[in-house]
């Protein structure tokens, strides 16, 4: 059984509890972070704790947990659950006022929640489906438009998962205006010739930790990044295409709405940006 963490106290997880008036509950009123672990080590563990910041002072929500003690908890949670691969999920929800309303309670009568609990995924870096890669269909994006805030808020990238399930693939790129947003849970790429493109920042999509690091490794590997709005069609005729997030690293992607990429495996880009992506991150994971 595994051992989390609410509030101050590590629990077994069938004794954790949160209030039934918790505003998380209610009202999706929280923000998350998921760090992975390698080696049993977290990684980009800074990059997420200064997302997680800027989603609380989006949302004005006090952050009732210091960066040092919220790396205590992450790694006492890892080493007591014995994590070797896997993630860390963390909540932070705006707390449990004892009743339900739409207006923000006090917060200097509200303490916010804090949960946080380890997921273990043995062979999270070896994925074999990393190299098979990945089946995505494209759905609309019918989200609010503050995509940039990690929010508990998931029901309909969940419903996309679904969508993507049904259709007998992986998973859902997301489309607005005629451009790709991002994937239910990832950010999303094509690669055309040596160019790798990538959706700019915005409101319209999630500032991936990964996204951030991956861009700079290709960089710095000299690779061609252009960050700018793509659309399905050009998508499906990319020579590659990838995700990226803190459960799946680099994930090709090798189908596209029925449609093959490249020889349907695969391509050179994707794998390549993995590998460096666990290396260089292994050497700085804390
Ligand atoms: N999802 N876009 C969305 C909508 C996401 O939910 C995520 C992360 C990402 C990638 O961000 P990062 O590289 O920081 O993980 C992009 C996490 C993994 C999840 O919900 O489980």
């Amino acid at each position: 059984m595994r051992t989390v963490y609410v509030n101050g106290d590590y629990l077994p997880e069938n004794e954790a509890r949160v209030s039934i008036f918790d505003r998380g509950f209610l009202m999706a009123d929280g923000v998350y972070e998921v760090t992975s672990v390698l080696g049993g080590k977290l990684i980009d563990f800074d990059g997420h704790a200064v997302r997680l910041q800027r989603s609380l002072d989006a949302l004005d929500m006090r952050n009732p947990i210091s960066k040092e003690d919220l790396l205590d908890v992450h790694r006492e949670l890892v080493r007591i659950n014995e994590i070797d691969e896997g993630m860390v999920y963390l909540q932070i929800t705006r707390g449990a006022p004892g009743d339900r309303d739409f207006a923000f309670p006090d917060p200097d009568e509200t303490e916010p929640t804090v949960v946080l609990f380890t997921q273990n995924k043995p062979g999270l870096a070896n994925s074999p489906a990393a190299k098979k890669g990945m089946k995505v269909i494209s759905i609309d994006d019918i989200r609010w438009g503050r995509r940039d805030i990690k929010t508990v808020q998931l029901l309909y990238p969940s419903m996309g998962k679904m969508m993507a399930k049904k259709a007998g693939a992986d998973d859902a790129w997301m489309i607005e205006d005629g451009f790709v947003t991002e994937g239910t849970s990832n950010n999303a790429y094509i690669v055309k010739g040596n160019k790798i493109i990538t959706r700019a920042l915005s409101n319209d999509i999630l500032h991936g930790i990964t996204r951030a690091a991956v861009l700079r490794f290709a960089r710095e590997a000299q690779m061609e990044v252009e960050e700018r709005n793509f659309t399905i069609d050009e998508a499906k005729e990319a020579d590659e295409a990838f995700i990226t997030s803190a459960s799946t690293f680099v994930m090709p992607v090798v189908e596209i709405d029925g449609v093959s990429l490249g020889e349907g495996v695969p391509g050179r880009v994707a794998p390549r940006l993995r590998e460096i992506y666990l290396e260089e991150s292994l050497k700085k994971a804390v």
